[in-house]
């Protein structure tokens, strides 16, 4: 790790050799997946998982997810129920998170489910993250990239303005297509949704074939990016706003006078993947105060109104 910056790696053979070098060696990387930038570390290795805590500044009572390559990897990690093997084997590699009973021989890094007995575990569908995961052959822990509290990256130069020179490298794959994290469900017992992310939840109810519990009580600290404050941009933010007032920039959604727009075509997945570059961006604009239109609540709408709302929450 150099004082100044980390190396920024390439998406080809010889970059993600390096990548899975650093990673064997105890090193962070960052890497891009179909939702976010994760920040990986070789989830067996207590130090190489202290070091992302350190980088991110993250609380430490916040669990990891594992990166795997396949159900197979997953499997030697967890114990599946038949509900979440139907729900892997539809949606992976794809931006769900399966939580799990840890496997009593699983090589996991107690840091890892911060003492928890499951594991929150997924299958990336991105070609660098697979590939990665291929060459380096074990389970990668891997929080989003961002210092902790602040909004998740969504390109290398978000990962490098935020933790640049704290951890080894990144690798360069682009912009994440899909934009926001992956959607979480708690598969010990009857399954239940802990946060709403990539998949969205009428999909899940479609493979189940029944309505998804949601989580029973939002302040229990094991649920996903529970801390109110996360994703929040530096301004003061307002939801549903249907213009902006005097002082405010708009954040808009849909066909209207917007300073930035997440879709004007209203177009929810175009939005869920612009979401993270235009909260960094209201900061790049030194936006105080924040006005974000009315977003449909369904599909991803729920992902996203769930992060908009987290990013209002007083701090
Ligand atoms: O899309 C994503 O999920 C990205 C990419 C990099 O994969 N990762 C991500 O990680 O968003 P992170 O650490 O920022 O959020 C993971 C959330 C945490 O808030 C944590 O509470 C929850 O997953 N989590 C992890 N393991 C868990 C477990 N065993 N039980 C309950 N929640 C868990
Ligand atoms: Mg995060």
């Amino acid at each position: 790790m150099t004082d100044e910056h980390s190396l920024m790696l390439q998406p080809d053979v010889a970059g993600l050799e390096k990548a899975a070098a650093l990673l064997a060696g105890g090193g962070l990387v960052s890497f891009p997946t179909e939702t976010v930038y994760g920040l990986g570390a070789d989830a067996r290795n207590d130090t190489a998982v202290a070091k992302i805590f350190a980088a991110k500044g993250r609380p430490s009572f916040n669990p990891l997810i594992v990166h795997v390559a396949d159900l197979a990897g997953a499997e030697t990690f967890c114990v599946f129920n038949d509900t979440a093997r139907a729900l892997a084997q539809a949606f992976w590699p794809g931006a769900l998170t399966l939580v799990l009973p840890l496997r009593a021989d699983a090589a996991v890094s107690q840091l890892v489910t911060a003492g928890l007995g499951t594991l929150g575990v997924r299958v990336p569908d991105h070609p660098v993250a697979l590939g990665l995961l291929a060459r380096f052959g074990g389970p990668v822990a891997a929080p989003s990239a961002n210092p902790s509290g602040r909004i998740s990256p969504t390109t290398a130069a978000h990962v490098a303005a935020g933790l640049g020179g704290r951890i080894d490298a990144i690798v360069d794959g682009g912009a994440c297509p899909v934009g926001v994290e992956s959607t979480i469900v708690n598969c010990v017992g009857e399954p239940a949704l802990l946060r709403a992310g990539g998949i969205p939840l009428e999909a899940l109810e479609a493979c189940l074939g029944r309505p998804l519990a949601r989580l029973a009580d939002p302040a229990v600290p094991t649920a996903p990016g529970q801390l109110e404050s996360h994703y929040a941009p530096r301004g003061k933010v307002r939801l549903n706003a249907p213009y902006a007032e005097e002082g405010e920039v708009l954040l808009g959604f849909g066909p209207v006078d917007a300073d930035l727009n997440l879709s004007a075509a209203g177009d929810l997945t175009e939005a869920a993947a612009r979401l993270f570059a235009c909260l960094h961006q209201l900061d790049a604009m030194g936006a105080e105060r924040i006005a974000v239109s009315p977003i449909p609540d369904h599909g991803l709408g729920q992902a996203i109104n769930d992060r908009l709302k987290r990013a209002a929450a007083p701090r």
